[in-house]
C-alpha cells in the first residue's frame, strides 16, 4: 500500500511540498490540512482544520491512518505538534517543541549559538528603553528584535535614536510582540543567504542554497514582507562552500542539541549574512522557508518522501546525499493590492490556464468563488520556472507571471537579477 502523508499548512510553501511529494517514485497518497484552493486541485484537503490546532491535527492524522506528517509553519512546531504526534505513535517531519525554540525564542537561539561557537551578530538583552538606548550608544544603524514569533514583524533596523526609541517602546512598553526579552543587535553588512539543512538528530545535510527578497519594492526598498521571490542556487555558493557553512553553523547546533537531550529532527534553516569576516547567522528557522522552498524543491532530484522519512529516524540520513538538478529555479511572488500593510480579497484572477505547462504555479492566498479563483490574502501566487541559466529561469518565471492578472497585482521585477548579472 502507498505511504500516506499529511502536509500541515496552507501556503505556497505547503503547495510546493505537496507537489514535490507527489513527484516521489513511491507514489504516496498526500493530503493537506488545511491546504488552500490551489492545493485542493492536486490533493484532498482538510480545510476545516486550523494549522495551529494541535489536537485536531493529531486526531485527523489518526483517522486518516497517516504514516508521516510533514509540518510547514512554525506556529504548530513551537506549540508541540511533533511531540503530540510522537505520543500518538505517528511519525512527523519537524522538530520537537524544545528544539523548535531555536525559532521560537531569539534569546534561546543566541544562547545556543554562543555555547556551540556559531558566528552570529553581537547582541545585548535589554529590559528597559533606557537600557536599550544606553546599550546602543552611538552605533547606528542598529537592529532591535523581539524575542518570540512575530511573523517576520519583530525586527526593526533603526537608523537613529528616534527610531530606536520608537522600536524599543513598541516592544518593551506596548508589548506589541509578547512578553519576552528584547535584543539589541549589531547591524551586519553583506549579502544574505538562506541555507537549509535536513537534520536527523545527529547530522545536518545541506539542501541547495537560495536567496529570498524580503522587501516589497525593487532594489530592496520599502517595508519587509513575507517574501516577494526567491531563487536557487546562488552564484559562488557551490557544494563545497555549502558543506563548509553547514559544518560551521548547522552541525554544531545539531551536536549541542543532541548533547542536551533535545535532538533536532526536521529542517534547520539558517538566515545568514555573508560578511567580509565570513558567514554570520541572523536567525534560525526550524522549518522550510517561504518562498525559498518554492525554488529549492523543484530542483530536488532525490526522493523527498525517502529523505523526510529518514530525517525522522536518529541517524537516518547517514547514507543520504541530496541530489539537485543543475538547472536554476526562480520564483516570483504575486501579491495583492495593499500588501504588506494590508491585503485585498475577491479580485478575480485570470490567465492561470495560459501559463506554460513547465512553469509551476503554487497557491498561497487564493479562494474560489463561483468557479473562479480570486485573491484571498497578501501573497497570492508563486510562479516558478527552471532554466539552464539564471536568465532562462527568470524569463520563464516572468513570462508565467505576466500571464496571470488581477486588479492591484504587485510583483518585483528584479528577482534573481543579481544571479543573471554574475553568472
Ligand atoms: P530575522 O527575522 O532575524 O532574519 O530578520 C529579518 C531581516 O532583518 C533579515 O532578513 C535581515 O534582512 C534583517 N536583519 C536581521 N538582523 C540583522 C543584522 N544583525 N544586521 C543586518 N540586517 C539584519
Ligand atoms: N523566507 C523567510 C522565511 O521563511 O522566514
Amino acid at each position: 500500500m502507498a505511504i500516506k502523508i499529511m502536509v500541515v499548512g496552507g501556503g505556497g510553501r505547503e503547495h510546493a511540498l505537496v507537489r514535490a511529494l507527489l513527484r516521489s517514485p513511491q507514489r504516496p497518497t498526500v493530503i493537506c490540512a488545511p491546504g488552500n484552493v490551489g492545493i485542493a486541485a492536486d490533493v484532498e484537503v482538510l480545510s476545516e482544520i486550523s494549522d495551529g490546532d494541535v489536537d485536531a491535527i493529531v486526531t485527523a492524522a489518526g483517522q486518516h491512518a497517516i504514516d508521516l506528517v510533514v509540518v510547514g509553519p512554525e506556529v504548530p512546531l513551537v506549540a508541540g505538534l511533533c511531540d503530540a504526534l510522537a505520543e500518538a505513535g505517528i511519525a512527523a517531519f519537524g522538530p520537537s517543541r524544545a528544539a523548535a525554540q531555536l525559532e521560537g525564542s531569539k534569546a534561546y537561539a543566541k544562547e545556543i549559538m554562543a555555547a556551540a561557537g556559531v558566528p552570529t551578530a553581537a547582541h545585548r538583552m535589554v529590559e528597559t528603553v533606557a537600557q536599550g538606548i544606553e546599550a546602543i550608544g552611538a552605533k547606528y544603524p542598529v537592529v532591535i528584535k523581539a524575542d518570540g514569533l512575530a511573523a517576520g514583524k519583530g525586527v526593526v533596523i533603526a537608523e537613529d535614536q528616534d527610531q530606536a526609541r520608537a522600536a524599543l517602546e513598541a516592544m518593551i512598553v506596548d508589548r506589541q510582540f509578547g512578553d519576552g526579552p528584547v535584543l539589541v543587535e549589531e547591524f551586519l553588512v553583506g549579502e544574505e543567504l538562506s541555507l537549509l539543512a535536513l537534520c536527523d538528530g545527529v547530522r545536518a545535510v545541506p539542501m541547495a542554497p537560495a536567496q529570498d527578497y524580503k522587501r516589497i519594492y525593487d532594489g530592496d526598498l520599502g517595508p519587509n514582507t513575507g517574501g516577494m521571490g526567491s531563487y536557487s542556487p546562488v552564484v559562488g555558493i557551490d557544494d563545497a562552500r555549502c558543506a563548509e557553512i553547514v559544518a560551521a553553523v548547522h552541525q554544531p547546533v545539531v551536536d549541542l542539541l543532541a548533547a542536551r537531550g533535545t535532538p533536532f529532527h526536521g529542517v534547520l534553516y539558517a538566515g545568514i549574512m555573508l560578511t567580509a569576516d565570513g558567514p554570520s547567522v541572523l536567525e534560525f528557522n526550524t522549518r522550510f522557508g517561504d518562498p525559498e522552498t518554492q525554488a529549492i524543491l523543484p530542483r530536488l532530484r532525490s526522493d523527498l518522501v525517502e529523505v523526510l522519512l529518514a530525517a525522522t529516524q536518529t541517524g537516518g540520513l547517514a547514507e543520504v546525499e541530496l541530489e539537485f538538478d543543475d538547472r536554476w529555479a526562480v520564483t516570483v511572488v504575486l501579491a495583492s493590492r495593499g500588501y504588506p500593510v494590508s491585503s485585498s480579497s475577491g479580485d478575480v484572477i485570470s490567465g492561470l490556464a495560459e501559463v506554460a505547462s513547465d512553469v509551476e504555479v503554487t497557491h498561497a492566498g487564493t479562494a474560489c468563488v463561483a468557479g473562479e479563483f480570486v485573491t484571498a490574502g497578501g501573497r497570492v501566487l508563486n510562479v516558478t520556472a527552471l532554466g539552464v541559466s539564471p536568465s532562462a529561469a527568470r524569463d520563464g518565471a516572468y513570462a508565467g507571471a505576466e500571464m496571470i492578472k488581477f486588479n492591484g497585482r504587485q510583483l518585483r521585477r528584479d528577482i534573481a537579477l543579481r544571479a543573471v548579472e554574475r553568472a
